[in-house]
């Protein structure tokens, strides 16, 4: 698992003032505090005597104590207090390792660092608003994978599955044609623009658009793990944001965000994004996690094909990642500035 990028630790509204709420992330058990002036902590879930969880303790206005001998610790990690030295009384060398956390879109980020990054040099990815200023709607989801957060990606920059896994969601398969894309590099990432799409005849662009008119749409790739598509069919604007999570070596959330400028506040749209955004989860949660048993035995993969490239650029772009923290000089980025790939979806 990467360091030095934001993940989403949790749904803003779960993190509630007055308890404790415990996660993993990036296999770092972390306890998320809400404060009295409603700003998020996260700490190391772990008290720093004898490793109790501190989610297992008591938040006491602002501070945690823990269950087993009551040392108490401040949101931000500082030992405040040691029973066992008297009152008030605090070991000096002992704190909590403590995360940097920013609200956003209705979710909790935590930045994961280490000594080589202490600090986020960027601000977690922002979901996008519409160029004309509108209002928008915004619904979110998650949805747990039992499968490694490679495979999970994978799955979201994937465009051949779509006419397999999605039938009949996204496209008709008898509706497939060869497609070019052009794909552009962006600094933590790549990106395709289409200009001119004609959206397929299925239920999920139905809803977006009875006439079905031309779109434009942008897809995004950007590491760690950040899918992010927005489209606009005239003044209607929607955008997809799927934060790909990870928990542990082989758990993963899929962390989703759905909005859209039209319709806005009416039931039934959002019902069906709803239940459509459930559906096409569970389809790509069900492939991911067969994947993974596929490769209970074995880890070897074919991605020679243009399909593949973007897999392939994943992989490249995570050891750019390592390479660039590792301070490793003349480092290429491994998607070209400019390239055309080629497929029948
Ligand atoms: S383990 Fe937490 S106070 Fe001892
Ligand atoms: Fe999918």
């Amino acid at each position: 698992m990467l360091d030095g990028f934001w993940y989403i630790a949790a749904e803003s509204r779960l993190v509630r003032p007055g308890r404790l709420t415990a996660t993993v992330l990036a296999n770092q058990a972390i306890v998320l505090v809400r404060d009295r002036s409603g700003t998020v902590q996260a700490l190391e879930d772990r008290c720093a005597h004898r490793g109790v969880p501190l989610s297992s303790g008591r938040l006491d206005g602002e501070s945690i104590q823990c269950p087993y001998h009551g040392w108490r610790f401040s949101t931000s990690g500082a030992c405040l207090e040691a029973p066992v030295l008297g009152a008030g009384a605090a070991p000096k060398s002992a704190c909590v390792r403590s995360y940097p956390v920013q609200e956003q879109d209705g979710w909790v980020w935590v930045y994961m660092g280490n000594e080589r990054c202490p600090i986020p040099a960027v601000p977690p990815p922002a979901f996008p608003v519409p160029a004309d200023g509108s209002a928008v709607s915004l619904l979110r989801m998650s949805m747990p994978v039992k499968s490694r957060m490679e495979f999970a990606v994978d799955n979201f920059i994937d465009p051949a599955h779509v006419p397999f896994v999605h039938a009949g969601i996204f496209r008709q398969r008898k509706a497939q044609r060869l497609k070019e894309k052009e794909f552009i590099r962006l600094p933590q990432g790549f990106r395709t623009v289409s200009a001119n799409v004609l959206l397929p005849n299925t239920i999920v662009f139905r809803a977006v658009t009875p006439t079905l008119a031309p779109a434009k749409t942008t897809v995004d790739f950007l590491m760690p793990g950040i899918h992010l598509e927005t489209f606009e069919v005239g003044t209607r604007w929607g955008a997809i944001m799927v934060a790909v999570t990870p928990l542990t070596e082989h758990s993963t959330r899929l962390d989703f965000t759905m909005g859209w400028n039209f319709l806005r506040g009416v039931f039934p749209l959002v019902w069906l994004a709803r239940l459509i955004g459930g559906i096409v989860l569970r389809q790509d949660r069900r492939i991911i996690e067969l994947q993974e048993q596929g490769h209970r035995h074995k880890n070897t993969m074919n991605l020679s094909l243009d399909s593949d490239r973007l897999a392939v650029w994943y992989r490249q772009l995570q050891k750019y990642h390592l390479d660039q923290l590792a301070g490793v000089s003349n480092l290429q980025h491994p998607v070209p500035e400019k390239v055309t790939l080629r497929w029948v979806t």
